[in-house]
């Protein structure tokens, strides 16, 4: 097969879920591709210690202050899109295909295909939700999606499904999930979670992790709550991740709920941390609380790579990932008492802990590796260099 040459575009450099596939897949297509940032950060150390190319983009900062939420697209914005676009033309000029990443990096790419005339995908990360992207965002997206883009990668049948629902072409979308490297879960060595675990201080209570950005639809509140009326008053909770787009009221908001609970000895912040899978290995049950349907949720699927015993919010990806009661526990979002019952389901039987963790990890190496999905992504890239437009 011919290795297309692909510049891949993604508006932010902070390492969110989205980002992070990016970095496995931009690693992927090395050799004949590139990736152009609209803002310098922490992913562009991340590609370049991967060997990718990486641009940041001079005059793409403008548009960083463009809000999903905002439903007039101002004049300053137009002039953003096009001064990026105009930019990204030039580069797109020595690839085969743009991959937008984000929406905003597929806003700047469809515009630039109007210059460089490069063929355009869009690799959806996000369930299209009214209630969280504004309705002008959304018929933006749904409009250039079925006629600028040549195809779309969507993380999950409900990211595929929730794009088709606002208007868009099913026959335009193809769904490959997020795949991960197993060998990161599998060198995690022993003593690093020893080590990790004795630094969050909790001795041999059982502690239970929940990992993603602070964000108020990843509804870590409710896990707080949830650890509040858990009938085991010693079990504790770490939060892992940052407020990485701006969100640190709801940081403050978390801390003032612990407080408030009287949880000051049970939670214990760690921050964004880059040893993810070391303190997956060091906690005893990894839950997840999106309180909107989760497009995807890499966090699941490393929980489970790490075969740990994992409770997932219903809905969204995390539906898909997961057989219920099989290789995971299901909870109904926003359910504090669910989620208390459920943990003192694992915790009271560890046995059967031990027996779903072990066929989470099983299902996961089948469905969720780099080597069952970067496939199908070539797959996605061979349709849009046969597509018609
Ligand atoms: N993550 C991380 N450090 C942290 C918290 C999270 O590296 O402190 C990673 C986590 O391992 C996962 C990603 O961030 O790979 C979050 O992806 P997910 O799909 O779960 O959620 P998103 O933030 O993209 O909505
Ligand atoms: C987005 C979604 C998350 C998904 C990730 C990777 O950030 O919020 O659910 O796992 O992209 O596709």
């Amino acid at each position: 097969m011919t290795a297309r040459r692909i510049l891949f575009l993604d508006h932010t450099a902070a390492l969110g879920g989205a980002e992070l596939c990016l970095l496995d897949v931009a690693e992927h297509f090395r050799a004949t591709s590139q990736v152009a940032l609209m803002e310098d950060g922490p992913l562009r150390a991340a590609l370049e210690q991967r060997g990718v190319r990486v641009t940041v983009l001079e005059r793409a900062g403008s548009l960083q202050r463009v809000k999903r939420e905002s439903s007039v697209p101002g004049v300053a914005a137009v002039g953003a899109v096009l001064g990026a676009a105009q930019e990204v033309a030039r580069l797109a000029r020595g690839y085969d295909l743009v991959y937008a990443n984000s929406q905003k990096a597929f806003v700047v790419a469809c515009a630039s295909a109007a210059f460089a005339r490069r063929k355009v995908l869009w690799h959806l990360h996000d369930i299209l939700d009214p209630h969280v992207f504004s309705r002008v965002n959304i018929g933006v997206d749904v409009f250039l999606a079925n006629y600028v883009a040549s195809r779309v990668i969507a993380n999950s049948q409900a990211t595929a499904n929730a794009l088709v629902a606002r208007g868009g072409t099913r026959a335009r979308i193809d769904v490959v999930y997020n795949g991960l490297d197993p060998a990161v879960a599998d060198a995690v060595r022993a003593h690093d979670v020893a080590a990790a675990r004795a630094s969050i201080g909790v001795g041999g209570a059982p502690l239970l992790g929940l990992f993603g950005r602070l964000a108020p639809w990843k509804g870590q509140d409710v896990a707080i709550r949830a650890l509040a009326i858990c009938a085991d008053s010693g079990v504790q909770l770490a939060i892992v991740g940052g407020a990485l787009f701006g969100e640190e009221a709801y940081g403050a908001e978390l801390r003032a709920l612990v407080a408030e609970l009287g949880l000051e000895r049970r939670v214990h912040f760690l921050g964004f941390r880059s040893d993810v899978p070391v303190l997956m290995r060091a906690v005893d049950v990894l839950i997840h609380t999106s309180v909107t349907a989760e497009p995807f949720g890499r966090v699941i699927v490393e929980g489970m790579l790490a075969e740990r015993p994992v409770i997932a919010t219903a809905g969204g990806g995390a539906s898909e990932i997961v057989e219920v009661g099989v290789t995971a526990w299901q909870v109904a979002p926003n359910d504090p008492a669910a989620l208390a019952a459920a943990i003192a389901e694992v915790l009271g039987n560890p046995a059967r802990a031990r027996e779903v963790a072990a066929a989470g990890r099983r299902s996961a190496l089948e469905r969720f590796t780099l080597a069952a999905t970067l496939p199908l992504t070539e797959r996605a890239v061979e349709r849009v260099m046969g597509a018609a437009s």
